[in-house]
């Protein structure tokens, strides 16, 4: 059984329908990658899941038990950790406040809270040098790579990505690919959604093409990556 399943989910905003029952399985320790143009339901598939957007119809299986009429919180407690379109985090508060306070979900106690931030601090050194600054005076990239520490420092069962690279420059595009490389080979469970969809899709063990509130298409990533319908439409020819 997948880890999250999605089945025939159907959301939208008030009595504008955008969702028209989408259905998807993310398997535990995999990298599921979401494509699709703008406007496509993307951002609304994710906020749906994590019921910041409601749902009306469909059902979402988490860790083996239905989530589908659980408010925002309850779903982020059952380990579904949300890193939404636009990073946002705390921005009076310090990088390491960030971090603290994304890890008061856990109850594993201090000690290994603390131990996971100093090990965010080596494998992210942007983060360790600027551990004392406030979270708001970072670069776009460093916010980036913030709301990603964040969410991995939470210890989630599932990851939700809604375009991480977005707005970055190439370099920190290729780091932040890297760092969900990175968290997939850690036997992380993510749900990517990219326009970056070559990136996106040369990571997925599965993927997904979303089209107007449904889905068209899927396969591997290496699968989607030969289709020529896909790679003209998403991937610039
Ligand atoms: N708050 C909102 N109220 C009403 N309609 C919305 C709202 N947010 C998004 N929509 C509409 O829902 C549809 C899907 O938007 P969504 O943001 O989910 O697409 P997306 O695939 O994430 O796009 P992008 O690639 O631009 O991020 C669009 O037609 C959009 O105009
Ligand atoms: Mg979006």
């Amino acid at each position: 059984m997948a880890l999250l399943e999605i089945d025939g989910l159907v959301a939208g905003y008030g009595k504008i329908e955008v969702l028209h029952g989408v259905s998807l399985a993310l398997d535990e320790g995999s990298l599921c990658a979401i494509v699709g143009a703008n406007g496509a339901g993307k951002t609304t598939l994710l906020r749906a899941i994590s019921a910041i957007v409601p749902k009306s119809g469909g059902r979402v299986r988490f860790a083996g038990s239905e989530i589908g009429a659980l408010p925002t919180h309850a779903i982020v407690r059952r380990g579904l950790a949300h890193v939404p379109e636009g990073r946002r985090m705390l921005p009076y508060m310090t990088v390491e406040e960030n971090l603290l306070v994304a890890s008061a979900i856990r109850r594993d106690g201090r000690a290994p809270i603390a131990r996971d931030i100093a090990t965010i601090f080596e494998r992210f050194p942007i983060l360790g040098a600027r551990r004392s600054v406030a979270a708001g005076s970072l670069s776009g990239g460093e916010q980036q790579v913030l709301a990603m520490a964040r969410a991995i420092v939470a210890r989630p069962r599932a990851l939700l990505l809604d375009e991480p690279s977005m707005g970055l420059a190439p370099k920190l595009v290729a780091q932040v690919f890297e760092i969900v490389r990175e968290e997939r080979a850690r036997g992380s469970s993510i749900l990517l959604v990219e326009q970056n969809a070559r990136a996106a899709l040369s990571l997925a063990d599965r993927a997904y093409v979303l089209e107007r509130g449904r889905i068209v298409l899927e396969g591997t990533g290496a699968e989607l990556l030969t289709r020529e319908d896909v790679t003209a439409a998403y991937l610039g020819g």
